[in-house]
């Protein structure tokens, strides 16, 4: 036989087994969600210039489809999801013939994070498989990574139609926010805007008045399926317009410092640390030092209001978005509004607009990669490790806006400001 003909029939032997291991594994798996088959991988066209072999792209696309396959690439185990906890978030199936409207609409900005990507997006993938893949609408807006992050996500996004979830990948190579002379938060917003586009062209208000649809928008962190779905649950349960995780950074166990201090604001306008001049972080496990009850109820991992937050994750609901009253932007110098990153701004307009139940779900614990991520989560716990605890609590009294809130165009520039100034 001919070296040719050698190469093709191990060609056809790999994809052969391919698409017997998916059969067999992944078609009968899915225990808890509503039963959808993944259909067996189509042979990936790899350009002469791609940056992943074959054998490597296959690897991802894989361990994405079914986080349980065995595979080189690093990953953790997440807890199994509460079906009865969740089950009432789920869509029914519908005929694949209709297009139902889209309940949960799901927003990425991803950029080079490749080895984070079987747990993020296998992660993303159990939870739309649960919820009801036609109901779901998967948005990615990904550029300038040179790992091979696209090609992953070029070979994937033929598998997710198959299954039926309505998926918009964007290339973006023109904004970057790491560029030079760029406004790093003007090129962030659009980016985030970008992600949330498909939900303005392809839907009408009138599937919003409900607040029916939910976003979840996830940032570039190490997530399990759970701390999506109790998200979700969470916003339903106290009636939130807009759920946050909680976001680490540091050396766990040793340090774990919360991340998104930037952002967010507690719900009397302070930070949720103190940073004294320097800037220092020795006050950063001291959370919430001068508001009682958002300490107490972290404490007790029940979710508490606050003024803004992003924290890695997001959950909020659709409505303020599709209507065109609120999306991601840069501060208005020219209204002299203080220097803040879009995520604060997204939050401000949403209190603008009469959307202020926003809140944090302490349970909900992310990092930013898959080694420090599974670390934080044997620190801080999985979200399904909590649910007891945050159900015996009480629910949210949600409050009006803070009179002020704390101005930190930088960490070592701080000032108190109406949380409303830019309205005078
Ligand atoms: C491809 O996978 C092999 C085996 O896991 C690994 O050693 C190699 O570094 C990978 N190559 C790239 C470009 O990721
Ligand atoms: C501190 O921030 C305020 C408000 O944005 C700004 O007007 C002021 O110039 C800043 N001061 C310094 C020293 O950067
Ligand atoms: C800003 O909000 C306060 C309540 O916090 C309100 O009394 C005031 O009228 C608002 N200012 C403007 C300009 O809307």
């Amino acid at each position: 036989m001919s070296r040719r003909k050698l190469v093709v029939l191990a060609q056809i032997a790999a994809l052969v087994s391919i698409a017997l291991y998916l059969f067999v594994y992944v078609g009968f798996r899915s225990a808890t969600g509503p039963l959808t088959k993944v259909q067996p991988l189509d042979p990936l066209d790899i350009s002469p210039d791609a940056i992943l072999p074959r054998q490597n792209l296959t690897a991802y696309v894989l361990a994405i489809l079914d986080p349980t396959t065995d595979t080189d690439l690093a990953t953790f185990k997440c807890p199994s999801l509460d079906l009865n906890r969740y089950k009432y978030l789920q869509q029914q199936d519908y005929s694949a013939s209709s297009q139902p409207p889209i309940r949960y609409f799901f927003a990425l900005n991803l950029r080079n994070c490749l080895p984070l990507l079987p747990r993020l997006l296998g992660s993303v993938l159990e939870a739309i498989r649960f919820l009801g893949p036609a109901s779901c609408a998967l948005s990615i807006v990904e550029g300038n990574s040179p790992d091979g992050t696209a090609e992953v996500l070029a070979a994937l996004e033929p598998q997710l139609s198959k299954l039926g979830i309505r998926t918009y990948f964007t290339l973006n190579m023109v904004l970057d926010p790491l560029g030079e002379g760029s406004d790093r938060f003007t090129s962030l917003a659009s980016l985030r805007n970008m992600a949330l586009a498909p939900l303005r062209t392809t839907t009408t208000p009138a599937d919003y008045t409900d607040d029916a649809t939910t976003v979840l928008f996830i940032n570039d962190v190490a997530i399990c399926p759970d701390d999506i779905l109790e998200l979700a649950h969470q916003r339903r349960h106290q009636a939130a317009d807009m759920a946050c995780a909680m976001d680490w950074t540091g050396d766990p166990p040793a340090a774990a410092i919360f991340y998104d201090s930037y952002i967010a604001r507690a719900i009397h306008g302070d930070l949720f640390f103190e940073i004294p001049a320097g800037p220092s972080w020795a006050r950063a496990t001291d959370l919430f030092w001068n508001e009682p009850v958002s300490r107490a109820r972290f404490a007790r991992h029940e979710p508490f209001q606050v003024f803004s937050c992003w924290n890695g994750a997001v959950v909020f609901t659709a409505r303020p978005v599709v209507e065109g009253q609120v999306a991601f932007r840069a501060s208005r110098k020219d209204r002299g509004e203080c220097h803040a990153g879009e995520p604060e701004l997204f939050c401000k307009d949403m209190w603008l607009e009469g959307y202020g139940r926003i809140m944090v779900v302490p349970g909900v614990n992310l990092e930013y990669t898959v080694e420090t991520g599974e670390r934080i989560k044997a620190v801080k716990g999985f979200a399904s490790s909590w649910v007891a605890e945050s159900d015996a609590g009480t629910k949210i009294e949600w409050l009006p806006a803070p009179d002020q809130v704390k101005c930190m165009p930088t960490f070592d520039n701080q000032s108190w400001r109406p949380w409303n100034d830019t309205l005078a």
